[in-house]
């Protein structure tokens, strides 16, 4: 606006063609005057809870079923948006959202069921199809909107990125436009809690104060496209119905048995899964972890789900990761460019096992941000979020378990974060270079005081659970992937210093680090000198025996 208000039209044009989502940011930043400056995390989950309350999604033939659905559905409510996507079986779904949740109810009052069929046992729920208009051809008007996407969570083509990438100006380019074009979009979220409120509405009538949230990558701002979604299933009492002055009391319902009672009830979740879930399937029981999980894959949303019971500290970690992510538009694109580059070179693996993960690398990019240089920090401290609460902050999750930290990032005094102005291909030069001298073998990594502390153990890599700090959540790293990890940094350091110039071909800055290692790529890495940098093959698998386990070379070289 400024600029326009200046004559600078062309200058407002270039910028938002350059980068539109960047652009909007700064706007939003510059021009809310006294405004807020940043939404809560509470009001954004609201939003989406709300959305998905108003929302359904219909599988049709095509994209061009659009104008008779919209026809169709309008006849009973009033339609703010309609999106469009196919799933990886090529079948076409429209997500709905209309104008309020009567609206909705409306809708699914004029729902039927398919047909009477004695193995099949008639469900309600938000995920339904359109059927075909049996010949008889009706009119219907032209769509008040148009389709909001279309293709809306189609995979990133991965080779249009690449090409991309090679044709930006800076390393700092990169990051962003890796960041804008892989992380999850709108309908991505939406679909997560549509799939939260299908188990919501089923769990309902059973359960008193029922809540299934996301959580994890698909809310903390951390989530690419297609990433696997957590959720939580509560059912807390609130102080209402606590109430001592009511004498009317529910009976209760004790569980028996000798399993503890929510184990029965996972149980029950997921059996009920299996019957009663539209598009579950798979459904695997994992109920002696730490914490319990139910696994299933939702067909219609092509989602990888893990429900969990109770685990309000996993939201509160969202929420937490969510708010470091929103104080500084760097610190997102930054993560990004990070969890790329250790899945390039096979530090994170999508199983489980011994190596790091993508949450403790996250935390790792966080720890990063909170040091000091001389032109001071990008991200405060926990400690000081936690200092600076105030009784409304106040968040106490299962166990116990203390989640008060400051909310309200507008109460948060500028001088606490964002105080350094690198640019982003700094700030990842400085991301390897920081962890090529950190001494993982003395000192632990906590965000909470946003400096090293000696490590109560001799775990290879010990990274303080923020909100549970006797806990490390990287226990499971072995030797061998710490050792992968410090070598790989520091290739990392040394490549993307190596290949900051765009005139070096085809693999120069963020492409080098983020290009899956080719027999190609490690030749040339081996053969270019700079020796006192580079790490040859053996150090970069540092087995204790000298010995190179060959499937990890293999691996390295594929
Ligand atoms: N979490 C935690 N403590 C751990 C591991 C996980 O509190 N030791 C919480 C974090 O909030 C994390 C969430 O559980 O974000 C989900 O864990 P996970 O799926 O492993 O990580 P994501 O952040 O969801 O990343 P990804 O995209 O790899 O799934
Ligand atoms: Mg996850």
């Amino acid at each position: 606006r400024s600029l326009v208000n200046k004559g600078k039209k062309h200058l407002f044009k270039k910028l938002l063609n350059s980068n539109q989502s960047t652009c909007r940011c700064v706007f939003f930043r510059k021009y809310s005057g006294s405004e807020k400056r940043f939404l809560s995390f509470d009001e954004i989950v609201a939003q989406r809870r709300g959305e998905a309350k108003r929302s359904i999604v219909v599988q049709v033939n095509s994209e061009a079923s659009f104008k008779e659905l919209y026809g169709y559905c309008s006849k009973y409510a009033t339609i703010k948006d309609v999106h469009h996507y196919k799933n990886s079986n090529d079948e076409h779904f429209m997500l709905i959202e209309f104008g309020s949740e009567e609206s909705l109810q409306d809708v699914l009052r004029s729902c039927s069921t398919h047909q009477k069929d004695v193995d099949i046992m008639a469900l309600n729920s938000p995920f339904l199809w359109f059927r075909a208009s049996n010949g008889r051809t009706e009119s219907y008007a032209t769509p008040a909107t148009v389709l909001a996407s279309i293709n809306g969570i189609e995979q990133v083509d991965e080779d249009k990125l690449f090409k991309d990438l090679v044709e930006c100006d800076t390393v700092s380019d990169q990051i962003q436009l890796l960041y804008d074009r892989t992380r999850l979009n709108d309908l991505g979220a939406r679909l997560r809690y549509m799939v939260a409120r299908q188990i919501e509405c089923m769990l309902e009538s059973l359960y008193a104060n029922v809540a299934v949230r996301p959580f994890g990558s698909s809310i903390n701002g951390f989530g690419k496209m297609g990433c696997d979604l957590d959720l939580v299933l509560t059912n807390t009492l609130t102080d209402e119905m606590m109430k001592a002055g009511s004498r009317l009391v529910y009976q209760d319902k004790r569980t028996e048995g000798s399993r503890a009672p929510w184990a029965r009830h996972m149980q029950c979740v997921a059996d009920l899964l299996e019957l009663r879930v539209a598009g579950a399937a798979r459904v695997q029981r994992i109920l002696n972890a730490r914490v319990p999980i139910v696994k299933f894959a939702h067909h219609y949303t092509d989602l990888e789900c893990d429900l969990c019971y109770n685990n309000m500290s996993g939201v509160y970690m969202s929420e937490l990761l969510w708010l470091f992510g929103s104080l500084d538009d760097r610190v997102r694109p930054l993560t990004f460019a990070v969890r790329r580059w250790a899945r390039a070179v096979g530090l994170t693996n999508p199983h489980p096992g011994r190596w790091i993960t993508n949450f403790p690398l996250t935390l790792m990019v966080l720890f990063f941000l909170q040091q000091k240089t001389n032109d001071g920090h990008v991200l405060p401290t926990l400690k000081n979020l936690v200092r600076r609460a105030g009784k409304e902050d106040i968040r106490i999750a299962e166990e116990n378990l203390n989640c008060t930290f400051l909310r309200d990032m507008n109460k948060l005094p500028s001088e606490c974060y964002a105080q350094n102005k690198a640019n982003l291909q700094t700030l990842l030069l400085q991301f390897f270079e920081f962890y090529s001298q950190f001494d993982f073998k003395e000192k632990a990594i906590s965000i909470n005081e946003g400096a090293s502390i000696r490590k109560p153990n001799s775990l290879p890599l010990y990274i303080v659970n923020p909100l549970e700090q006797a806990l490390n959540v990287s226990r499971n790293v072995s030797f061998e992937e710490c050792e992968r990890l410090k070598a790989e940094v520091r290739n990392a350091a040394w490549q993307l210093e190596a290949g900051m110039d765009k005139q070096k071909g085809d693999d120069w800055g963020l492409l080098a680090l983020v290009e899956k290692k080719t027999t190609r790529g490690l030749k040339k890495l081996l053969r270019v000198g700079n020796s006192h940098r580079l790490v040859s093959v053996k150090d970069l698998f540092n087995d204790t025996d000298d010995k190179i386990p060959e499937a990890s070379v293999k691996n390295k070289i594929e």
